[in-house]
């Protein structure tokens, strides 16, 4: 029996997902969304390329969750995305709900699921959702990191003309502003950065990485980015289904580790068959130490602003 995958939202992200998971042909893919014969129409379309690519796997359109029975992975993706002018967390109360009603009625058909959040913003929606679905931490894990690091590699890479596949770097903390890119593992073929581009142009990819999001939310003008957040996705999911043990920056629970406790945030873990199966703990530098326990607060601050959320 082929694995299965339940994607929630089949708007510009969920859609590219579900495509993208499809296209491995190695699951079958159930895509929901609230809006009435949109999820239908895309997995429909999506089916009758099916032919084309070689692909047998199958992929249902519904506005229900009985056909996301027994999934192994749920993706959420449901909710607002960012538009000119917004921040991340001014999507919190509105995707909050949505969150919570989404993964209410997902965990109840594949309880023995792992769930991967993808709504912003991100590390205080996948701790909503850890809370509403009464899974264990492991099983419950947060997409951001991912991404961040691809945007970091695909600027580092196009600044020294090398492949984006000799750069090594990760990019953990918060998905806001106050994401932190680790310098000090950041490498070019085993070679430190820091050995190959100077402090300015380096902090000016920085820089551009953190607002990376936002460069595409100016871009695009009437949503945010999902050819990136798809494929970072997709790799969760491979991760996780094929048992890969990737060390990959995921959102995890913190409960002591980087001497964090208690919030989500962006962290290496080892990524396979449980979910979160162990958070890596990399060695940092005392300025990195300090900005990842201020992307903690903002999470925090976030986590805090929804237990006092106003009533809907
Ligand atoms: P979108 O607006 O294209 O799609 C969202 C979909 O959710 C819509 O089709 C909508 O009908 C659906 N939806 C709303 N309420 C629902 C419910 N109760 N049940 C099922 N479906 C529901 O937005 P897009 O671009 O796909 O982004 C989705 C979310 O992902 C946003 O919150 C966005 O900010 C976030 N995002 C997060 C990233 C990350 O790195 N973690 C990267 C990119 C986007
Ligand atoms: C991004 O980073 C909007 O969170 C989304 O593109």
């Amino acid at each position: 029996m082929r694995k299965k995958v339940t994607v929630v939202g089949a708007g510009n992200v969920g859609a590219t997902t579900a495509q993208r998971l499809y296209e491995r042909g190695y699951m079958d893919v159930v895509l929901v969304d609230v809006v009435e014969g949109m999820p239908q129409g895309k997995a429909l379309d999506i089916q009758e390329s099916g032919p084309v690519l070689g692909v047998d796997a199958s992929i249902t359109g519904t506005n229900g969750y009985d056909e996301s029975a027994d999934s192994d992975v749920v993706v959420v993706t449901a909710g607002v995305a960012r538009k000119p002018g917004m921040s991340r967390d001014d999507l919190l109360f509105t995707n909050m709900r949505i969150v919570g009603a989404v993964v209410q009625e997902a965990v109840k058909r594949s309880p023995d699921a792992v769930l991967v959040v993808v709504s912003n913003p991100l590390d205080a929606m996948v701790q909503h959702a850890y809370g509403v679905a009464g899974f264990p931490k492991e099983r419950v894990v947060g997409m951001a990191g991912v991404l961040d690091t691809a945007r970091f590699r695909t600027f580092l890479a196009d600044e020294l003309g090398v492949s984006v596949r000799d750069v090594q770097a990760y990019v953990l903390g918060g998905h806001g502003d106050q994401m932190v890119p680790l310098v000090k593992h950041t490498t070019v073929g085993g070679v430190s950065i820091g050995e190959l581009l100077s402090a300015e142009r380096l902090e000016a990819v920085i820089k551009r990485t953190q607002g990376g999001g936002g460069e595409i939310v100016a871009l695009l003008k009437t949503g945010s980015a999902f050819y990136a957040p798809s494929a970072a996705t997709a790799e969760m999911v491979d991760a996780i289904l094929l048992d890969q043990k990737r060390q990959l920056p995921c959102a995890a629970l913190l409960e002591g580790e980087y001497g964090i406790d208690g919030v989500y945030m962006g962290v290496p873990v080892i990524l396979g068959a449980g979910g979160v199966e162990r958070v890596v703990e990399l060695e940092l530098t005392a300025a990195e130490r300090e900005a990842l326990d201020r992307s903690a607060d903002g999470v925090r601050e976030l986590v805090e602003a929804m237990a006092n959320a106003p009533a809907a």
